[in-house]
């Protein structure tokens, strides 16, 4: 695959494999930050909770090859006020709306990936899932009862709940990987510090003796929280101190160029 922004690049790379006799598939260039944004949806109510924006290279400055998620931090202090708003009434209300017209309406949780790009905001995505490592982000700063909300979801009775209440603040999770993810990982390491506070575990188990060694490819989720997002940065890298685990990797600049200033939405 190749991304330009340069159409003679993108189409001699399309030429080199069409003259090899292979398919092609052209994708619009989003330029922009992307943005994650879950919704409780139960017909044609909607329910945003906060925006988060995930890491999805393996290296810092987004380097190397994609994986399931290396980072995420909510909410965005760099998007403009009424983002949630916009992206609701122009994107996820009219789809929920389009299911019910179609007789099949969507009751659950629909997590739409957007890029903001200059011409408006695009959809890379729809899931019909919490997305990772966003959620690690997004849940922690939740202050009403997750599970009220999703009941209230399944039962159609969304539109009666109260706003959802959330903490003040920002939340940063940064995912501790195996050795040689987001290739084949190396399994069965014993990792400590995992028991503390914070750290959420995707890729582990438990050995027969009891430790807890890794067994996936993304192994934990260390998330922190603070008053903002350089607080929450912080927190998040000294409880990740704690944690150890061979021949693990991670990435050391989750959150920082929000931090620093360096991410803008299009005018
Ligand atoms: N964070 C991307 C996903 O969950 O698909």
């Amino acid at each position: 695959m190749v991304v330009s922004p340069d159409l003679d690049v993108a189409r001699a790379h399309a030429m080199t494999l069409l003259d090899g006799g292979h398919p092609v598939l052209l994708e619009s260039f989003l330029d922009g930050p992307e943005v994650s944004l879950f919704c409780l949806v139960d017909g044609e109510t909607v329910v945003p909770l906060l925006p988060a924006q995930d890491f999805k290279r393996v290296g810092d400055d987004d380097c190397g090859p994609n994986t399931g998620g290396m980072g995420a931090y909510a909410p965005l202090p760099w998007a403009p006020a009424g983002l949630v708003d916009e992206l609701v009434s122009d994107v996820v209300a009219p789809v929920a709306a389009e299911m019910v017209r179609r007789g099949t309406p969507f009751s659950g949780l629909l997590y739409a990936g957007l890029a903001l790009t200059s011409q408006g905001p695009a959809v890379v995505e729809f899931n019909c899932r919490f997305g990772d490592p966003e959620t690690q982000v997004v849940l922690a700063l939740l202050r009403s009862s997750l599970a009220r909300a999703l009941h209230a979801t399944a039962t159609g009775a969304l539109a009666a709940e109260p706003p959802l209440q959330w903490a003040d603040g920002a939340a940063v999770t940064v995912v501790v990987a195996a050795e040689g993810y987001p290739g084949p990982p190396r399994l069965g390491d014993v990792i400590s510090g995992a028991e503390a506070d914070g750290v959420l575990h995707a890729g582990t188990r438990r050995r027969d003796d009891g430790a807890v060694v890794s067994g996936g490819g993304r192994v934990l989720s260390v998330v922190g929280t603070g008053a903002d997002l350089q607080a929450a940065h912080d927190d998040a890298y000294r409880r990740l101190e704690g944690v150890h685990l061979a021949g693990s990797h991670h990435r050391t600049d989750i959150a920082l160029k929000a931090i620093r200033g360096e991410i803008a939405a299009p005018a």
